[in-house]
C-alpha cells in the first residue's frame, strides 16, 4: 500500500533500512531533546484561518533568492544517501528537479558534485563544510563551474554532536559511506577554527551567494546579516549538534525580527505536515528544507518516493492554504498564527 502521509514513509523506511543505517539517519544527539521539540515546538503554535476568501486557486510557486521554485520547500543537504538507495542523491536531485524545486547537495554525500550536477538539470545549491581550506576552495570552483547556482555554508558543527545511536551501533561516518568529493582524505570534520571572518575568505572564491546553515539566535541572525550574507536558514541541524537547543519553529521569529527584510530566511527541521510549512511561513521563512522525509522517500521507493514525498507535503500545504484562506504565499502573514498557549501573537 502507497503511504498517505509522512509518518507512513517513516515507519516503511525504517522497515526496509539496516538498523545501523537508521539510527544514523533518524537519531539525534545525546537525549534527543531538540530532535523531539522541532517537531512538537510547532504544536505551540496554532493557525488563525480566515474565511471567504476566494481560495478557487492557490499558488504555491515563489523565488528563493530570485530563483523560481514551484513551492516554498526545498531539499535539505544531507549526507550519506547511498545507504537509502543505490542512486542515492542523483535520484533525489533528479526527483527534486521534477517536483521544480532546489536540492542542497552535501559535501558529504556519496555521489560526487559533478555527478550530481550532470543527474539532472534542475537548479541545485552546494552545501560547504570546510574541512580543509584547499579542499574547500577546490569544491567552492568546482560547484560553480558545473552550475550550482548558491553556497550553502554550515556553521553549526565545529565538531560533530554526540550522536549516542551511532555510538552504541558503532556506525563511524568513515566507514559508513565513500564520500568521492574528498577523494583520498575521506576523515576529517569541519574546522572548529571557522569564524565570522572566514565568510570572506569564503566568499573570494567564487561569485555564489552565500546562505548561511545552522542560525539559532536574533544576535548571531544580525551579525550574519552585517556580514552580507544573501541568506540564512534557521536550523540545528535536525536536532544532531547541541542537544537541549531551541527547537528551529521557536527560534525562526527572533531571527526573522532581527534581519528585518535584509535578507530572506529559510528554516529547517521537523517539518513533516503541509500545515508546519504554513505555520514557518507565517512566522517570516520564505521557504523551508525538508530533512529526513527525503530519506524516508528514497530508502522506500528511490527517486519516485522522493518525488512522492514532495508531493504529499505541496499537496498537504495546498489545502491547508485553502483551509486558512490563503490564495497565495503573499497572503500568508503573521496574524494566521499565535500562540497555543496564551493566545498571543508572535
Ligand atoms: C542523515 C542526515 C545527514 C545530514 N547531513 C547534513 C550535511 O551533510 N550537511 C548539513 O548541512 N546538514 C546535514 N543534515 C541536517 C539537514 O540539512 C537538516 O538541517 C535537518 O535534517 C532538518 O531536520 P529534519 O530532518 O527534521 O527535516 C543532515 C541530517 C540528516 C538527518
Amino acid at each position: 500500500m502507497q503511504p498517505i502521509n509522512l509518518r507512513e514513509y517513516e515507519r516503511l523506511a525504517e522497515s526496509r533500512l539496516d538498523a545501523e543505517v537508521w539510527s544514523y539517519y533518524a537519531g539525534g544527539a545525546e537525549d534527543e531533546v531538540t530532535l523531539r521539540a522541532n517537531e512538537s515546538d510547532f504544536d505551540r503554535f496554532r493557525l488563525r484561518p480566515r474565511v471567504l476568501a476566494d481560495v478557487t486557486s492557490i499558488e504555491l510557486s515563489t523565488t528563493v533568492m530570485g530563483e523560481p521554485v514551484s513551492m516554498p520547500v526545498l531539499v535539505a543537504p544531507m549526507a550519506g544517501q547511498g545507504m537509502a538507495h543505490a542512486e542515492g542523491e542523483c535520484a533525489t536531485a533528479r526527483a527534486a528537479a521534477a517536483a521544480g524545486t532546489i536540492m542542497a547537495a552535501s559535501s558529504s554525500a556519496t555521489c560526487s558534485l559533478r555527478q550530481i550536477a550532470e543527474s539532472c538539470p534542475g537548479a541545485r545549491w552546494f552545501q560547504l563544510y570546510v574541512r580543509y581550506w584547499d579542499e574547500a576552495e577546490r569544491l567552492v570552483k568546482e560547484a560553480e563551474s558545473v552550475g550550482y547556482s548558491a553556497l550553502v555554508l554550515t556553521a553549526d558543527l565545529p565538531r560533530m554532536g554526540n550522536r549516542e545511536r551511532d555510538v552504541r551501533s558503532g556506525f563511524k561516518l568513515s566507514r559508513g559511506f565513500h564520500v568521492p568529493n574528498y577523494l583520498d582524505r575521506q576523515e576529517g570534520f569541519q574546522l572548529p577554527s571557522l569564524t565570522w571572518k572566514s565568510l570572506e575568505r569564503i566568499r573570494a572564491w567564487s561569485s555564489l551567494p552565500l546562505v548561511l546553515k545552522g542560525i539559532h539566535t536574533g544576535e548571531d541572525a544580525a551579525i550574519a546579516v552585517e556580514h552580507g550574507v544573501d541568506a540564512m536558514v534557521v536550523s540545528n541541524h535536525g536536532g544532531r549538534q547541541l542537544d537541549g537547543a531551541v527547537s528551529a519553529i521557536e527560534a525562526l521569529p527572533e531571527a526573522v525580527e532581527a534581519v528585518r527584510g535584509r535578507c530572506e530566511v529559510y528554516m529547517d527541521g521537523g517539518i513533516r505536515r503541509g500545515t508546519h510549512v504554513l505555520k514557518a511561513l507565517a512566522l517570516g521563512a520564505r521557504a523551508v528544507f525538508v530533512g529526513r522525509p527525503i530519506l524516508w522517500g528514497l530508502a522506500v521507493d528511490g527517486e519516485s518516493g522522493v518525488r512522492h514525498v514532495l508531493e504529499i507535503l505541496k499537496c498537504e500545504l495546498e489545502r491547508a492554504m485553502a483551509l486558512a484562506g490563503c490564495p497565495d504565499l503573499s497572503s500568508v502573514s503573521n496574524s494566521h498564527i499565535m500562540r497555543a498557549v496564551d493566545g498571543s501573537q508572535v
